[in-house]
């Protein structure tokens, strides 16, 4: 008689936001499920309310020592890798009048470079998974230029031509990719923006319904449908009509840094 493994999960920022309440729906379904972030309070919180389910590798992902050395410890312990979320991200608004390019180089280390370490260790362990799929978290602010995301959307507009062109080199091998795109969703960078609150989800809502969607393995997971909705016709708008609507949403707020 066979015996089905418990599907086991990699998920980057699984320590607050978005991360943790899609690490909550994982353990929901008695998967198995390796955490990252740099602090490490939070997930072993959680290795303690799951016990034997929750492997801790935190560590600074834009770190490509560290990040090999979280791939080897997984590899040792489980082998392979069913499921891949790269969630863990920043967002840093610039201020283009005193442009500083130190915003955008850690902006771009942090979603794109860390991912792309990240993938470097989890592919080879996905290609020994069973029916292996990796998830990446883009921005809508790929789908049209939004003013001071000059470095986020530079970053995830990079993430997601890296995702999309290794879903073709990966398909031969099984390895199925899904691109999530929330925008926006109550946690602490997002309330940072002039987003109307009728437009974002909470976040437990939020995951539910990338947890729910991810099921059916779509290429893309859009979110709010009606922040998408009203988003997605302005996307489709001259260069400029979206220049036109860009200087419309200058001004407000100051340019806002993350902690290291
Ligand atoms: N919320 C939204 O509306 C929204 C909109 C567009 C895109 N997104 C994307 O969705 C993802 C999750 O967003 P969120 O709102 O949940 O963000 P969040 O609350 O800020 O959480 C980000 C997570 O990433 C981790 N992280 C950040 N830098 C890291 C690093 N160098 N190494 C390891 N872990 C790191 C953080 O943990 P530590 O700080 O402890 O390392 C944290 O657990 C991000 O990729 C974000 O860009 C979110």
């Amino acid at each position: 008689m066979s015996v089905t493994l418990p599907r086991r999960y990699w998920l980057t920022g699984a320590g607050n936001g978005i991360g943790a309440a899609l690490a909550e729906e994982i353990l929901k379904t008695g998967a198995h499920l390796a955490v990252s972030s740099r602090s490490v309070a939070s997930l072993k919180v959680l290795s303690k309310r799951y016990p034997g389910r929750v492997m801790v590798v935190a560590g600074d992902l834009t770190n490509s020592q560290t990040v090999r050395e979280i791939g080897e410890r997984i590899a040792r312990e489980w082998g392979s890798l069913d499921s891949v979320i790269l969630n863990a991200g920043t967002c840093e608004y610039v201020d283009a009048r005193q442009l500083d390019a130190s915003i955008i180089e850690h902006v771009v280390r942090t979603n794109l470079l860390a991912s792309s370490y990240c993938i470097e260790a989890a592919v080879p362990l996905l290609r020994a998974g069973t029916a292996p799929h990796l998830v990446g978290m883009a921005s809508p602010a790929t789908y049209l230029p939004l003013p001071r995301a000059e470095a986020h959307g530079t970053s995830k507009a990079g993430l997601r031509y890296l995702f999309e062109s290794l879903r073709l080199n990966l398909a031969p091998d099984g390895i199925e990719v899904t691109m999530v795109s929330p925008g926006f969703v109550d946690t602490l960078p997002a309330a940072n923006n002039d987003v109307p609150s009728r437009l974002s989800w909470p976040v437990d809502k939020a995951a539910r319904h990338i947890f729910e969607e991810l099921k059916r393995r779509p290429p893309e997971i859009a979110l709010p449908a009606l922040f998408m909705a009203e988003l997605w016709p302005l996307s489709k708008m001259p260069d400029n009509g979206k220049l036109a609507i860009g200087k419309r949403m200058i001004g407000g707020q100051p340019p806002i840094k993350d902690q290291p």
